[in-house]
């Protein structure tokens, strides 16, 4: 894919130029504790692996339609877990398995554990001898860092993947309503925001971080379908909330606004009510 009609930007996350994702930063600490949790448009895993590692979810799975970003997010899993403070530098991991297996979580550690430092190791360490191997999950337990985060190749909007049938507590949607917009048109965006709905739990977490209108404009131009479909939109993300309302979502609560320049955008949280 060379021109990035869905937003399949490569090298993305070098422009947002930040460590941690301020995004994740608005939300309450327990947003994804002990959470099955959908990052739709993952891109190259940086923000499904945060979650993952520091918001101590259950289960985090990382969705993309490029193959070409799936790969460099199973690549950021390991490069992550190579910068992350070895367990036995605290305990010895093998000892401590079965309180590491399934237990609750806390953010900054999924193992309820003492916290480990994420940024223990240099990068350098990892450019000059490769990255760390990843241990069995038998040691470390299937829910914690990196065994707790997987990725897949998908087109959400028209496929399943396996993930979805236990259904998700929390679905990440960043900065991607604009490529399903101008994609698949408001009935496309429309039956995405019901794709969401239906895989949610009740009482479940849909986390919206929508592009505004006026960055449309620039994105139209990659193609000539964009640019024909785009006539057609009547939706503005002005109307989302009140969709998503009609959906069976809560009313929005904004957990703020956040971003550099073009990125400056809000993100809201939407609860599960109805079925
Ligand atoms: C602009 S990037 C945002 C990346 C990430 N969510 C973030 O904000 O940090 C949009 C991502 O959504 C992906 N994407 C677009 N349409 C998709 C679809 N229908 N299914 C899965 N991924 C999609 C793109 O490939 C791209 O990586």
């Amino acid at each position: 894919m060379s021109v990035p009609t869905h937003g399949n930007y490569h090298g993305y996350y070098l422009k947002r130029l930040s460590v941690t994702d301020p995004r994740l930063a608005l939300l309450p600490e327990n947003t994804f504790t002990g959470k099955r949790v959908l990052d739709i448009g993952c891109n190259e895993g940086w923000v499904t692996c945060e979650i993952a590692q520091a918001w101590g979810a259950y289960k985090v799975v990382g969705v993309d339609i490029d193959d070409t970003l799936i790969r460099a997010a199973w690549k950021r899993r390991q490069l992550v877990w190579s910068l992350q403070e070895p367990l036995s530098s605290q305990t010895n991991g093998l000892e401590n398995s079965k309180e590491l297996d399934d237990s609750s979580s806390t953010r900054g550690n999924s193992t309820g554990m003492t916290q480990l430092q994420l940024d223990y190791f240099p990068a350098s360490l990892q450019h000059s001898f490769g990255p760390l191997p990843i241990p069995p999950s038998s040691i470390r337990g299937k829910h914690a860092f990196p065994h707790n985060v997987s990725f897949r190749t998908a087109d959400w909007t028209r496929e399943e993947i396996v993930e979805n049938v236990d259904g998700y507590d929390v679905v990440v949607a960043f900065s991607i309503t604009k490529w399903i917009h101008l994609n698949g048109g408001d009935d496309g965006l429309r039956a995405f925001f019901r794709r969401v709905h239906a895989v949610l739990k009740l009482g479940g977490l849909f986390i919206l971080e929508p592009q505004e209108w006026d960055t449309y404009k620039k994105a139209k131009r990659l193609n000539e379908s964009l640019r024909s479909t785009a006539q057609t939109l009547k939706l503005r993300p002005n109307d989302f909330e009140s969709i998503l309302k009609g959906i069976g979502f809560s009313p929005a609560q904004h957990a703020g606004i956040t971003g550099e320049g073009g990125f400056r955008r809000t993100v809201d949280l939407y609860v599960k009510e109805a079925s």
